[in-house]
């Protein structure tokens, strides 16, 4: 198997203020089903790693008594301390560092590690052996993301889906063909998230879908953020063509819908749960 790529700070340069705006937020019962599911009642400690702008930790925050969210991307960091800001969460510290970094941070112990949209980003085998290591005795990891594979498309508001096959060509237009990422290529993994906790003492544990959000409807400007929130339309990457290819998207989309709105489905929210069990010392 080949080894984990050492970590590219160049992955999401320029991308962090366009992450909120432009992503799809996750599934409305997101919370109460992790609630549920690992046993939350408000106390305890959150880490959510890879935490972007903080999209799930401010969620998740108040199901704690105290969150931590750790992301190598200080633009990411001062996103998520202004998220938090403007949500008035209070108790969220946001620590700089990589996941692989977990066992040297001294971070405390865990009831609940979450990954939305990261597992796949870090040396998974070996950050889930830390965060084992890391959570409380009945301690969950949670891995999030979205996903519309296998999943049943459910009506939407009745705005054209937005065209994701006319604006990756254009990428490709200007970028090459092949989708970049940093300083190289996207790389994800030949395997799914659970067959890399089953190679880890969590074992594969349950994955569940909540129902994803189906009337997200986005303007220009939103479909827009959501392509330069990605790290393979990163604004660094068209370096002094950025507002050609701008202006290029937005001449597809109002082909493509004179009203300029558009629905933005995202699928359903995908959530693997590994548990530590009772009684294993932490
Ligand atoms: C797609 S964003 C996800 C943001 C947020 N968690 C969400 O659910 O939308 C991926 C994040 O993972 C971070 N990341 C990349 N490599 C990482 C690593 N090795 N350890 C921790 N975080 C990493 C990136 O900086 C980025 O903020």
């Amino acid at each position: 198997m080949p080894g984990h790529a050492p970590y590219d700070p160049t992955l999401y340069k320029g991308s962090a203020p366009y992450y909120l705006r432009g992503r799809p937020p996750y599934s409305f019962a997101l919370r109460e089903t992790l609630a549920v599911e690992c046993g939350l009642d408000g106390t305890g400690r959150l880490l959510d790693v890879g935490c972007g702008p903080g999209v799930l930790a401010v969620a998740l925050a108040p199901l704690f008594d105290e969150a931590i969210g750790l992301d190598p991307d200080t633009d990411m960091l001062t996103e998520a301390a202004r998220h938090s800001g403007r949500q008035r969460i209070t108790n969220i510290r946001w620590v700089q560092g990589l996941a692989e970094q977990i066992p040297d941070l001294g971070l405390g112990s865990f009831r609940l590690v979450t990954f939305g949209q990261s597992f796949h980003r870090t040396d998974r085998e070996r950050v889930a052996e830390a965060v084992y290591d890391l959570l409380e005795p009945g301690g969950s990891i949670a891995l999030v993301a979205h996903t519309v594979d296998d999943r049943p498309v459910p009506a939407g508001p009745g705005y054209p889906t937005i065209p994701h096959e006319a604006i990756g060509s254009l990428i490709d237009k200007y970028l090459g063909p092949g989708l970049r990422a940093g300083q190289g290529f996207v790389s994800m993994p030949a395997d799914r998230w659970q067959d890399a906790l089953g190679r880890t003492r969590f074992g594969r544990g349950r994955q569940l879908f909540a129902p994803g959000r189906a009337d997200i409807v986005k303007g220009i400007d939103g479909v827009l953020a959501n392509y330069l929130s990605m790290s393979f339309a990163a604004p660094h990457l068209f370096g002094d063509r950025l507002e050609l290819f701008e202006a290029e998207v937005r001449r597809t989309l109002v082909e493509r819908s004179p009203s300029g709105l558009f629905w933005d489905w995202p699928g359903d929210t995908d959530i693997v749960i590994a548990g530590k069990p009772n009684g294993v010392l932490a």
